[in-house]
């Protein structure tokens, strides 16, 4: 009786109110994103001009860094050594980034990079060798105005080796320097990433391998140190390659590229979108990497890398045959890099995070989360316990955009503790 009098009044009361009427609380649900997670971060350098792509921290404490570039007038360089918090000094010096006759060369009625060999045109990577030996490696492809990048003519593209020990080493010459032809780097190739393995026993000449990642041209370029050789592995294959209208999303947002010569909705970069995040084992024995186009992770075993297809017609299969399938990363990747314990470290840029691969339980992990990583992009792992990486914001530079430079000064160098030591393959 009372129930149903209850309901009578109600149908009384409220005809005409059918539905709830909100109104914004003041109190949260259960559970907000924080944007943090894992370890504390930490901003030790802020770049007040350009945005920084490769850092390296060595033995020493020294710690390198490298800008793209496309006009000497506005980016005098392209490789500097940081020394504070704010400050970065030419290296070797300014005149070795500054190449006499500009970055590019039109003089044949089209664009290519430079071939200047001596001089820095547009270094993409620097990395700290097992024994401490400083190398650039120059992709000789300037970044034009919109962002494209120009065909490299042979000579440009080198990688060079520095011995900080040798006291005139900051003003004089590399005490290598590698060059490529144009059939083991098409003039299409970028060179991206570049790991080391200098044990005698891999060579004749016991001076050791660079392995070297090409996201223009997709592939891996394996360099004997001591003879300078190099060969061309993986050529095209489908784990080297961008994944076609790949479509990622930076700050929750899905970022096409719209540049004029690519107007294509689909996130092939102007380096390639090719083979990208690249690390060694920390037994030497594979090369962790993915394309930068690609939530997918990949590795190959060194050893049939190391054959140089001129001197064994099945080196090419075999290299092929040994790529493994390891899942996918959460996400699209930047910069990889691997401790002593055996993580392989993944910089994440649709997450503001870093992941790591476990290759003991094939497991990928959040390790480290932050609003303030905004693209991390290179890795580095150094002996005072930290994995240093330089966010710069990429996906809100002008190809992303449109046209429109949308990055806000200044960039970050940060750093985060991880459990391992870097891995010192000799
Ligand atoms: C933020 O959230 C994560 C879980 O996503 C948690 O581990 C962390 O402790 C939180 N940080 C703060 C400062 O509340
Ligand atoms: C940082 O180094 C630069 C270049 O050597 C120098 O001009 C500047 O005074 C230094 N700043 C600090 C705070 O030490
Ligand atoms: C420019 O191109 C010409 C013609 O191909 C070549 O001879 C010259 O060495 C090039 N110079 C540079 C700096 O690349
Ligand atoms: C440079 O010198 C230091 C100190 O003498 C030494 O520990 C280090 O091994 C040397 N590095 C190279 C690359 O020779
Ligand atoms: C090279 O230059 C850096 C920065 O100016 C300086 O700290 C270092 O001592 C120099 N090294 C040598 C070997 O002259
Ligand atoms: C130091 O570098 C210069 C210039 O590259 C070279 O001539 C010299 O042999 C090097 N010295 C040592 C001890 O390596
Ligand atoms: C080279 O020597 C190292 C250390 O002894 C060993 O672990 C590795 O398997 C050897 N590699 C090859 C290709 O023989
Ligand atoms: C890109 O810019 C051009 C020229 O400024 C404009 O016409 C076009 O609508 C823009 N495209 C997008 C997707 O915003």
């Amino acid at each position: 009786m009372q129930i149903k009098l209850a309901f009578f009044s109600l149908l009384l009361f409220l005809p005409l109110s059918l539905g709830v009427s909100f109104q914004p609380l003041d109190q949260n649900p259960g559970l907000v994103d924080n944007g943090t997670f894992g370890p504390p971060v930490e901003i030790v350098h802020l770049f007040e001009e350009e945005p920084p792509i490769g850092i390296t921290v060595g033995q020493s404490g020294r710690a390198f860094v490298n800008f793209n570039r496309g006009d000497l007038a506005t980016n005098p360089l392209t490789v500097a050594e940081i020394v504070n918090a704010t400050a970065e000094v030419p290296f070797p010096s300014l005149e070795f980034n500054t190449p006499p006759d500009g970055l590019v060369n039109t003089t044949s009625g089209r664009t290519f990079g430079s071939s200047d060999s001596q001089h820095f045109i547009n270094v993409q990577a620097v990395v700290f060798d097992p024994k401490g030996r400083l190398w650039a490696m120059d992709t000789g492809r300037p970044v034009l105005e919109g962002g494209d990048n120009p065909p490299a003519a042979p000579g440009g593209p080198k990688l060079m080796g520095f011995d900080l020990n040798n006291s005139s080493s900051n003003s004089t010459a590399p005490f290598k320097t590698i060059t490529f032809t144009e059939d083991v780097l098409p003039a299409l190739g970028y060179l991206n990433d570049v790991r080391f393995d200098l044990s005698p026993n891999l060579t004749a000449s016991g001076e050791g391998i660079a392995y070297i990642a090409d996201s223009g041209a997709h592939g891996i370029i394996v360099v004997d140190l001591g003879t300078g050789e190099s060969w061309r592995h993986l050529d095209q294959l489908r784990s080297v390659n961008p994944v076609t209208n790949f479509l990622a999303s930076f700050f929750g947002s899905p970022t096409y590229q719209a540049s004029i010569l690519r107007p294509a909705l689909h996130w092939e970069t102007v380096a390639g979108g090719g083979i990208d995040g690249f690390a060694i084992s920390a037994d030497g024995r594979f090369l962790y990497f993915t394309p930068i186009a690609s939530r997918d992770l990949y590795r190959v075993e060194t050893a049939p890398l190391r054959v140089n297809p001129a001197d064994d017609m099945f080196a090419t299969i075999r290299a092929a045959q040994n790529v493994q399938y390891l899942g996918q990363m959460g996400g699209a990747a930047d910069g990889f890099e691997t401790d002593d314990t055996g993580l392989i470290y993944i910089s994440q840029p649709e997450h503001n995070s870093i992941n790591t691969f476990n290759p003991k339980t094939g497991l990928v992990e959040l390790f480290v989360r932050d609003p303030r990583m905004a693209w991390p992009d290179t890795l580095s792992v150094a002996d005072d316990g930290f994995l240093y990486f330089t966010a710069n914001q990429l996906w809100l530079s002008p190809v992303y955009q449109n046209g429109t430079d949308k990055r806000v000064k200044p960039f970050a160098l940060i750093r985060v503790p991880i459990p391992g030591k870097p891995v010192r393959l000799m």
